[in-house]
């Protein structure tokens, strides 16, 4: 049976409020804590919730370091589609994070291959990373690691399934993502000394059941979270209806 704890809250203010607790608490104890920060609509009402409690004084960004999961091959990052205008549009630009410690791969990079090395070697230099926030995928996926992904992997160029291109179209003015993306691998996000899972929403409902419950596969990449010590999920009750009342931490 899985080790993991599911915080179930009412809707995606409070999965956004639970999940801003967790990052200021310890960017309070740390304040040179290594973030990896993922992208998509889930984490969009959480970055809201942390630029509010930055205005208010709450939280000091200026010593924290934050590694995005993930980029898109080919998308440079002054397009509004990237996920580097992404992370400034959302939080980097509004609160006191210094630019040299704003980490994205480079989807531009000439020598993928090369890139990918470099990522994982600037989170080996920090220390590792601290706390990986993450979204949950509709197929289980986590960063850009696709179902399939071999469970050793560190950042590499991942294919992006059509189911996944499908629902980040939106981001694109013309509704086509690039097929490939530059990702944290799972043995790199596995080596986060804690990890924070956050869901929501009735469509990830028997993902996130499977993923936490469901056998170790690499099938639903998810699914590996189960063999890390410290991994707290926060989800609002429509994503956590499916879940067994044992592991909901209430
Ligand atoms: C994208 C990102 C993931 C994210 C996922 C879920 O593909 N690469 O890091 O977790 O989608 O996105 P959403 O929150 O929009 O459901």
């Amino acid at each position: 049976m899985t080790k993991i704890l599911a915080r179930v809250v009412a809707d995606g203010d409070a999965v956004s409020s639970a999940a801003a607790d967790v990052i200021e608490e310890l960017i309070d104890s740390r304040p040179a804590a290594v973030l990896a920060l993922p992208t998509g609509r889930t984490p969009i009402a959480l970055y809201r919730e942390l630029v509010r409690r930055f205005r208010a004084g709450k939280t000091d960004w200026s010593a924290a370091r934050a590694f995005n999961l993930d980029e898109w091959v080919g998308v440079s990052p002054d397009a509004v589609s990237s996920y580097a205008w992404f992370m400034a549009d959302h939080l980097f630009s509004h609160v006191n994070i210094r630019p040299e410690n704003c980490f994205i791969p480079n989807g531009m990079a000439v020598d993928l291959d090369a890139e990918c090395l470099a990522y994982e070697k600037a989170i080996e230099s920090v220390g590792g990373i601290d706390l990986a926030v993450l979204g949950l995928g509709r197929n289980g996926h986590i960063g850009f690691n696709e179902p399939g992904t071999s469970f050793d992997t560190r950042t590499h160029v991942g294919t992006v399934a059509e189911d996944t291109r499908r629902s980040n179209a939106y981001t694109f003015a013309d509704g086509a993502p690039p097929d490939h993306a530059i990702t944290v691998g799972i043995s790199t996000i596995m080596k986060a000394r804690r990890i924070l899972l956050v869901v929501t929403g009735a469509d990830k409902a028997a993902i996130l059941e499977t993923a936490l419950v469901g056998p170790i596969d690499k099938s639903v990449p998810a699914s590996i979270l189960q063999r890390h010590d410290d991994v707290l999920v926060v989800a609002d009750v429509a994503a956590a209806s499916r879940l067994p009342a044992q592991i909901r931490a209430g």
